[in-house]
């Protein structure tokens, strides 16, 4: 019989291979993703997802094909979306800054991070990781939860010299509840009062099982200050996403999540998405959340104009409607036409949700903004 892991139809579908995990797990089918399942379930996950099948051969699941399912040669292998976390000023912004090597973090306002950055490095090894930074005010841990369900890792940063805060077990649930990896940094090591051991232990308590204690969550020691430990870090999420295996079909229309989006004085409504899979082009025409546009211009994290963005590019893009919410699903159609039509449906949609849904727990948030 013919068979697919998990990652392989996550990476075809779109969707990370860790929520394709949970909806199996569900199914009663504890699986990992690098594990493999046969048709009949596979078909029964792309429906579950809202995707389309189109089964080509009886008996080949790597035949499973349709706009929404990528054709297995179609995919191309993609840098990794990772997720700094981790408790108010324990130097997530720094530590991001120590790996781009510039510096954000001292000229922000109060040195508290409003927004999610979004930026992509290129690594010594001359891999690419997508790195997004997430407010470290508790005011924000709605958005914190957004951003571990776009990421495929998560760096939780620890202050050595503080330890486990409040914040720090919030995003080590947010993490668990999205099924992703983590990797831990122990930040701030070149202060007298830090103690990593400490550190471990706590986590311990948390159980969060650090490889040197005999766990299977990779750890590393870090100076975000000193620039100490980044080499090794880069290389623990290398080894994390070479495991998962992550790839995406750049060849087609593109599809993004909203990351952040604003009005801006001079340039009108911003918004900067992370493209999912296709490539995002200077002059396609889309539908974001209930908002639709034509892309007017892209420009990456570093300020410049770019023609085009392929699967796990940050990128800011101009000629929107209006502004969309962070979580919105950015799709390139064919035509205004369609865009208007599909902009006008999920306005409908959004309007009914939003005045007969309940509260929404912390797990179908995850899901929601799926
Ligand atoms: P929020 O965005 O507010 O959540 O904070 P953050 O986690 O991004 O922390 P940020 O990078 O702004 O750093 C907070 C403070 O810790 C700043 O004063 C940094 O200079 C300091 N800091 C960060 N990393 C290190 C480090 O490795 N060593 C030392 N000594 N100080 C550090
Ligand atoms: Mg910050």
């Amino acid at each position: 019989p013919e068979t697919i892991t998990v990652g392989e139809l996550a990476n075809r579908m779109a969707e990370r291979g860790a929520d394709l995990v949970k909806a199996l797990f569900k199914m009663g089918m504890p699986v990992t993703v690098n594990q493999s399942i046969d048709q009949d379930t596979a078909e029964l996950l792309v429906t579950e997802f809202g995707h389309n099948i189109k089964r080509v051969s009886d008996s080949d699941v790597d035949l499973i094909t349709s706009d929404d399912v990528d054709a297995a040669e179609t995919l191309q292998p993609r840098p990794p979306v990772v997720t700094i976390m981790g408790h108010v000023d324990h130097g997530k912004t720094s530590l991001l800054d120590a790996l781009r090597g510039t510096d954000v973090a001292s000229g922000e306002a109060g040195g508290i991070t409003q927004h999610i950055g979004a930026y992509q490095v290129q690594v010594k090894s001359g891999a690419k990781i997508t790195f997004l930074d997430t407010p470290g005010h508790e005011a924000f841990s709605e958005m914190r939860a957004r951003g571990a369900n776009i990421t495929d890792i998560v760096v939780i940063v620890v202050a050595g010299d503080d330890g486990l805060r409040p914040q720090t077990i919030e995003a080590i649930s947010h993490t668990r509840a999205a099924g992703v990896p983590m990797i831990i940094a122990i930040n701030k090591m070149d202060k007298p009062g830090s103690n990593a051991q400490r550190v471990r232990e706590a986590l311990l308590q948390h159980d969060v099982q650090v490889e040197s204690m005999g766990g299977d969550v990779q750890e590393v020691e870090v100076s975000a200050l000193k620039k100490t430990g980044l080499d090794e870090l880069i290389e623990k999420i290398e080894l994390q996403a070479e495991l998962l295996e992550l790839k995406a079909n750049p060849d087609r229309a593109a599809e993004g999540t909203v990351v952040e989006a604003t009005l801006d004085k001079g340039r009108g409504a911003v918004a900067t998405i992370l493209v999912g899979r296709g490539t995002l082009k200077v002059g396609d025409i889309f539908v974001v959340g209930a908002e639709s546009g034509k892309v007017r211009a892209l420009i990456d994290d570093k300020g410049r104009n770019i023609k085009e963005a392929g699967p796990s590019l940050p990128v800011e893009i101009l000629g929107l409607s209006g502004v969309p919410s962070a979580g919105d699903q950015l799709s390139v159609v064919e035509n205004e036409a369609r865009a208007r039509e599909v902009a006008a449906y999920r306005a409908g949609v959004i309007h009914q949700k939003r005045t007969t849904a309940a509260p929404a727990s912390l797990e179908s948030m995850f899901s929601a903004l799926r």
